[in-house]
């Protein structure tokens, strides 16, 4: 459970202010362990195998070939005792990454009063959407919440493949995509529906809050369309169609971010909002951004829900933009 999701019920319980504390410190504890694990399993195997593609000295070597054996042994370790809590880490699409980054978002998320609506409302009805490629289905909350339902065993993995994606990832970047926009503050918070990582009905997945609005409409007559430019130039997204976002009078939503965060020289299939703005030059506030961003160690808490290329991939954009000063032209990426 995150840090902050704990206050509301920390109130309501009444408890000592030491069950408090105790509670608070369990809290942190654990989202600690789950970035110490995703460091050392996912980010360490990672970073390990591509210091072995250098030209190094034998000692040097079979010193990173220890750690890396030790690493692997370890996330063998973690993915058993995972799987006894979880029965749907025995699906093909819960490869030992994806399941170290869903363990991360986990012990992160509903520390946002909208996070936890989506994550504590009980199940009233549902029906599946029939739009996009996924397996999409729209379920009714007890409390008044409506949100959308990404399954990873409900992907087009052919699709995906095309995007650049070997792995199930695209839940984990929509729920990515909200906590970056939650970091970044408004402009661009208010741009992306918070989504959260939920278990429904046996199926683990992203869930989204409904927006408000209709596909396919002109996003120009929109007044935060040009935030909409920067965030999806940001965050590397390839299907940028009518089909994924909103209108709703003035404000625009944007919709599906399962195939973004791309890598270099990913495919960029649509990217209608990012062109519409050509090479502006960026913003202050833009600007200001970036840099908080390039100098936050966990990328304004994404680094680690992110495949560990992925997260380079953001923090060699944003550096980029910091370094041209404008917006890139649209993909590939
Ligand atoms: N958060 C949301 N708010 C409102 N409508 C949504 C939301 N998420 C999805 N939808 C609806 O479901 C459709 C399919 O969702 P999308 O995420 O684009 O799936 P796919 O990955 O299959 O393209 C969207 O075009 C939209 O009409
Ligand atoms: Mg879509």
């Amino acid at each position: 459970m995150a840090r902050n999701r704990l206050e509301p019920q920390i109130a309501a319980a009444g408890v000592s202010s030491e069950a408090a504390q105790e509670m608070r410190a369990s809290a942190d504890a654990r989202v600690a362990r789950a970035q110490a694990d995703y460091d050392l399993t996912r980010g360490g195997i990672y970073d390990l195998e591509k210091k072995l593609e250098a030209d190094i000295p034998d000692t040097e070597r079979e010193l990173l070939e220890d750690r890396l054996n030790f690493a692997r042994a370890e996330r063998a370790r973690l993915l058993q005792a995972h799987s006894q809590t979880h029965k749907w880490t025995n699906n093909d699409w819960a490869t030992p990454g994806v399941q170290a980054q869903i363990a991360v978002i986990e012990s992160v998320q509903g520390d946002d009063p909208a996070e936890r609506a989506l994550l504590d409302g009980q199940i009233v009805t549902c029906h599946e959407v029939r739009a996009g490629s996924n397996t999409i289905t729209q379920w009714v909350l007890d409390n008044g919440v409506i949100g959308y339902h990404k399954i990873f065993s409900g992907l087009d993995d052919d699709l995906a493949e095309d995007f650049g994606q070997d792995e199930a990832v695209q839940p984990i970047h929509e729920v990515a995509a909200w906590h970056l926009a939650k970091g970044m503050g408004e402009p661009w918070r208010g741009l992306v529906p918070p989504c959260v990582l939920r278990e429904i009905d046996g199926e683990q997945g992203s869930f989204a809050a409904k927006a408000p609005g209709a596909n396919y409409q002109d996003f120009r007559a929109t007044d935060n369309w040009q935030a909409a430019a920067f965030f999806d130039a940001l965050i590397g997204q390839q299907d940028r169609h009518g089909g994924n976002w909103l209108v709703d009078s003035r404000m625009l939503t944007l919709i599906d971010h399962g195939f973004t965060f791309a890598c270099p020289g990913d495919y960029c299939n649509k990217a209608d909002i990012q062109s519409a703005r050509k090479h502006d030059p960026l913003s202050e506030e833009e600007r200001a951004v970036l840099e908080r961003l390039v100098a936050s160690p966990d990328l304004l808490g994404v680094r680690h829900m992110l495949a560990p290329d992925r997260a380079d991939a953001l923090l060699a954009r944003a550096q980029q933009m910091l370094d041209t000063g404008e917006i890139p032209k649209a993909g590939p990426y």
